[in-house]
């Protein structure tokens, strides 16, 4: 799941013109790359870089095959993100109250009944839907997570009827032995087609984890393009892996992504010349000039 054009736009302090998104998610399909969060229907006075949410989910070209996907914190956003013609969307807590109180404004039970109105909307309607729990590696405002409370929130998630559930480790702290006994203890509720990673890169372990992952039978993993990203309610919180790295690796590895790294490096130069910045990707570095 390609995540850059929400988890990474939104953390951005210079906000990109609708027209230059549009040319990103655009350059992102070209590339290869089939799920695409493409925006979060959240209330702009919290993430203001994605105030053209509309815009960006009506201005989205469709393609065959490429699924477009949004985040919604409610009811509010799930009916402004389907009237906008996004194919799916995605509800998303964290697995300590201090984090869901900072950033959806309300305590975790609170955060799952407003899910549960949000998801029977999705049911009759029949559109499909994603979860993140985030903060599953550790929280900015709580520390340590025991594994038991994200266990039993994935449990719920998918009993409302998730069709994956992405465990964020949203201010990049786990580490490759974290990471395997956490999805050994979700085995327990989850079948491994039902879960995903969503990886920042905080410390530089994200790569490590997902190979740790991987080797326990994990095949879904969310990414940034150039490794955008972050949480503004996560203090410290930088880029998701970035999807070149990933990219990189996986192939290297023998797995195939469906993705042209060439074609991915000028998506994310693209929209370097539209944030006036470069971005952290290793992979986006080493590729600048060939690319370029
Ligand atoms: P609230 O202020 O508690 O909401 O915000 P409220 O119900 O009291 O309403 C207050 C105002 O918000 C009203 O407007 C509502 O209409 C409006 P007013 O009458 O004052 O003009 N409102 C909305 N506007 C637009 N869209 C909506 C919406 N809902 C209410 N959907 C709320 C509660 C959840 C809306 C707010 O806290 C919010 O938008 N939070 C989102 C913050 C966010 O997007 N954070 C980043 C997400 S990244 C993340 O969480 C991690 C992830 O990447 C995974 C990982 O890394 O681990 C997913
Ligand atoms: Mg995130």
């Amino acid at each position: 799941m390609e995540v850059g054009p929400r988890d990474g736009l939104q953390n951005e302090p210079a906000v990109v013109e609708t027209r230059a998104k549009l040319a990103f998610i655009e350059a992102l399909v070209g590339a290869g790359l089939t799920r695409i969060e493409i925006t979060a229907f959240v209330n702009p006075r919290w993430i203001p870089a994605l105030a053209d949410q509309a815009e960006v989910a009506r201005g989205a070209r469709a393609h065959p095959g490429v699924r477009y996907a949004a985040l919604v914190p409610n009811v509010k956003g799930y009916e402004a993100a389907t009237s906008s013609g996004v194919h799916e969307v995605a509800i998303f807590l964290a697995a300590t109250d201090g984090h869901n109180q900072k950033n959806i404004n309300c305590s975790t039970a609170e955060a799952l009944s407003r899910y549960r109105e949000v998801t029977a909307r999705a049911h009759a309607d029949g559109r499909p839907f994603r979860a993140y729990v985030s903060c599953a590696f550790g929280c900015p405002y709580e520390g340590k997570v025991a594994p038991g409370r994200v266990v039993d929130l994935v449990g719920k998630l998918l009993a409302l009827g998730a069709y994956e559930v992405s465990i964020g480790d949203t201010i990049g702290v786990g580490n490759p032995r974290q990471t395997v006994e956490l999805v050994r203890a979700l085995k327990d509720v989850a079948p491994l087609d039902r879960l995903a990673l969503h990886l920042h890169d905080t410390r530089g372990t994200a790569l490590a984890n997902i190979a740790a992952a991987l080797d326990e039978g994990v095949c879904s993993f969310d990414s940034s393009a150039g490794g955008l990203g972050g949480c503004p309610y996560a203090p410290g919180a930088s880029g998701n892996v970035a999807t070149e790295d990933l990219v990189y690796m996986l192939e290297g590895m023998g797995v195939r992504t469906g993705v042209d790294l060439d074609k991915l490096v000028r998506a994310s130069l693209a929209l370097e010349d539209a944030l006036g910045r470069r971005l952290p990707s290793k992979v986006l570095a080493a590729m600048r000039s060939a690319c370029a």
